[in-house]
């Protein structure tokens, strides 16, 4: 008897936050599946891509298309072109694109011209801010999916009410799994601890990498002025595109105070060991404002709006934009709320991913 072909599965990755993402999912999928991994290469420094496959013990991509850094258009067209080439090799049964970068839209862009079937994850999440290049990424990306992995209700509410009413699936959030697995090995906040000289519960943890903010000389200089009056230490590990800006606007000089204390990105590991000692989390990244919320640590957003409105509805998170007045009061004001509705599942998203995707692909 001839034996059955196994089907195969091609996820497209290419930043920081979606290494995290495809972790749990790897090791999910691959039990059932030919899991074929591309990476588009538009993060390609070894902190903010190698070091996450290394310790995500995630496996060499198939393909690495090395695109790296541009504008958004030809970032995005660079990928489409090599993308297209990729899936008529491949011809997989199904693609999975995850979040909401160049990465993601590329991906679904392509899929979506080959007529292959294209799964979400992290499918229905809002900003309803325009201006932001990962709102267009998002809703452009739902509307050629087939499948969408939805982390909340909210998400999914979203969704319908774009007339999107087929192949939803509310999973849970996928970065609830990465961080419950990594939060079970042993901390390395006391190695940390000695280096920064910091203390539990006394220090924040800040990054900042948004366009919006990064790219726009008064706001960044606000940020900057306003986060070095905190009278607690600040630990600030910096993203590639906030030092190029910092150096830009001539802020990095600026920026330097016994309190900030400017470091290379963190690893995955260290972050989240990091995050969950901190008093408070200072971000414009999406994924730290739920990490904060799951490791119980009050959050204050650089951003006037946010797609994890749950984190805001509970208290956990509160959100400032870049008026350093504001800031400064919220710095005052830092509370642990009492609720906590554990909004983004229960860290079990690939498991109930890998069941939709085998009654799909029946
Ligand atoms: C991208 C995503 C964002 C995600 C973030 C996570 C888009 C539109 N944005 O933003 O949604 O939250 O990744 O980090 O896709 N750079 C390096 N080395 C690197 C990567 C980037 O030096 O390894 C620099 C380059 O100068 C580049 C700039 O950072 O021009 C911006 O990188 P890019 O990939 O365009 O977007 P991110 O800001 O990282």
């Amino acid at each position: 008897m001839q034996k059955k072909r196994l089907k195969k599965i091609l996820s497209i990755v290419g930043a920081r936050p979606q290494f995290i993402k495809l972790g749990p999912l790897d090791r999910a999928l691959k039990k059932r599946y030919r899991h074929v991994i591309v990476h588009t290469g538009q993060h390609y420094d070894f902190l903010m891509s190698r070091v996450f496959f290394k310790d995500l013990g995630l496996p060499k991509p198939k393909y690495d298309l090395g695109i790296g850094s541009g504008d958004h258009g030809e970032q995005t067209g660079k990928m489409l072109i090599r993308l297209e080439t990729v899936l008529k090799k491949e011809e997989p049964d199904l693609i999975i694109v995850y979040g909401d970068t160049n990465s993601t839209l590329a991906g679904a862009l392509a899929a979506a011209k080959l007529r292959i079937p294209l799964a979400h994850v992290e499918g229905g999440m809002r900003s309803f801010n325009w201006e932001m290049p990962e709102e267009v990424n998002r809703v452009t990306t739902d509307h050629v999916a087939a499948i969408h992995f939805c982390p909340t209700l909210a998400a999914a509410r979203n969704l319908r009410r774009e007339g999107i009413n087929a192949g939803v699936h509310i999973v849970g959030d996928i970065m609830i799994d990465a961080l419950r697995d990594t939060a079970q090995s042993p901390s390395v906040f006391p190695k940390m601890q000695k280096g920064f000289g910091i203390h539990k519960r006394s220090y924040g943890v800040l990054t900042i990498h948004r366009a919006g903010n990064t790219d726009d000389r008064d706001k960044l200089t606000n940020l900057v002025l306003a986060l070095r009056k905190a009278d607690f230490p600040i630990i600030f590990p910096v993203h590639p595109r906030t030092r190029k800006m910092l150096r830009k606007f001539g802020l990095m000089n600026k920026i330097r105070s016994n309190q900030l204390h400017l470091i290379e990105p963190l690893d995955y590991k260290s972050m989240v060991d990091l995050v969950r000692e901190a008093k408070v989390i200072l971000t414009d990244s999406g994924g730290l404002q739920k990490e904060a919320y799951f490791l119980f640590v009050p959050c204050i957003t650089l951003r006037e709006e946010t797609e994890w409105t749950e984190t805001v509805q509970e208290g956990w998170n509160t959100l400032v934009g870049t008026d350093p007045r504001t800031i400064s009061k919220a710095l005052k004001n830092i509370r642990r709320p009492i609720v906590h509705r554990n909004s983004y599942g229960d860290g079990r998203a690939a498991e109930k991913i890998v069941r939709v995707i085998i009654k799909c692909l029946r």
